[in-house]
């Protein structure tokens, strides 16, 4: 055992592929809380549950996809990892490779990922570049590199990536009882969306699956490709997603479907969540509670919506979207004020 509670290798090892005896590099990954939420219950007026991927080892859904693509980089030889990335799976590839004593080394567009994203990955001893372009193009660049020279590359086009995070779905089946109607997900890259796609069938189910990007970087609803993608959730900033037929292809043969929403409604679910359900979630992840809210999904009764990555991952945004701080002299009136307005 790598860790005291079991990561999902060791969970779903039947239906991984990995076989006893393989390494495996762990974190006890997995497992994640699926709350109910009743305030955006009431505002979607259907049973909605939150799948807590923010809880997760390095606080994000990518250590499920880390450990399998990391286990198998080790298997394999490999002695380097590589990735683009918007931060999250940065982070988490710093972190399994720290783990596994492997190098790692990520790319990721300059000045645009999140704070506590680019910490992580620079405290486990990563190789942090900072690329003057955008995701699409590091993801484009990292994939030449890995044809010249002998590094894992542990973006989601590695599909050890999507065998683990269709464990997810194995998860929300189990907790549910199996009865869930429709899942809501964020949308950057396409290979989350896939993945739990993947799971659902492999396990007998068919849940509609919605994907919901944001209005400045949503490929997949214009069918097109989108030079400059723009938008304030910097995780789903992306133009030109890998994984893109098969993601249209999950929401197709699910009877679900791709939409779009504005940045200021990703902010106000956002906001909403952390106010009214007590969850802080990073601003991408709220894509999939702004979009049930605004798009709905079909006519379902029970829903899942993915928060993908933990709030404290972006503090700046939480500043900004936040109220302040009340400062207050050291006296017993003072504090009276400052506590009861
Ligand atoms: N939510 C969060 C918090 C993410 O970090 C990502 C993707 C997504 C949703 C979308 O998932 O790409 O599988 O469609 N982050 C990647 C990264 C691109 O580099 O961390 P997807």
């Amino acid at each position: 055992m790598n860790s005291s509670r079991p990561g999902l290798i060791e969970r779903y090892r039947d239906r991984l592929p990995f076989e006893p005896g393989d390494p495996v590099v762990s974190m006890g990954e997995g497992s994640t809380p699926l709350v109910r939420a009743d305030h955006v219950s009431e505002l979607a007026g259907c049973e909605v549950w939150l799948k807590l991927e923010g809880l997760n080892p390095t606080g994000s859904f990518k250590d499920r996809g880390m450990t399998c693509a990391v286990s198998a980089a080790v298997r394999e030889g490999a002695q380097a990892v590589i990735c683009a990335s918007t931060g999250n799976t940065a982070a988490s590839a710093a972190a399994y490779a720290a783990r596994a004593g492997l190098t790692g080394a990520v790319i990721v567009p300059e000045g645009k990922i999140a704070t506590g994203k680019l910490a992580q990955a620079l405290m486990h001893g990563a190789r942090v570049i900072a690329l003057r372009g955008n995701f699409d193009q590091a993801l484009e660049l990292v994939r030449e590199l890995c044809g010249r020279h002998p590094i894992a590359l542990v973006n989601s086009v590695n599909d050890f990536r999507l065998e683990g995070q269709k464990t997810a779905a194995f998860e929300v089946l189990e907790d549910l009882g199996g009865e869930v109607d429709a899942v809501c997900l964020p949308v950057g890259n396409a290979g989350n969306i896939t993945a739990y796609w993947k799971g659902f069938v492999e396990a007998g189910a068919a849940p509609a699956m919605y994907g919901f990007q944001a209005e400045g970087a949503a490929p997949l609803v214009t069918g097109r490709r989108v030079d400059k993608p723009e938008t304030v959730a910097s995780a789903i900033r992306i133009g030109n997603p890998a994984r893109w037929e098969e993601a249209m292809a999950a929401m197709r043969d699910s009877r679900g479907a791709v939409n779009a929403v504005s940045d200021e409604q990703i902010l106000d679910a956002y906001r909403m969540l952390a106010s009214r359900e007590g969850v802080f979630c990073e601003p991408a992840s709220a894509t999939s509670v702004a979009g049930l809210l605004h798009h709905r999904a079909g006519g379902a009764r029970r829903v899942v919506c993915v928060l993908s990555g933990h709030g404290l991952k972006d503090p700046q945004t939480a500043l900004e979207q936040a109220g302040s701080v009340v400062p207050c002299e050291a006296t017993i009136e003072a504090v009276e004020r400052a506590v009861l307005g």
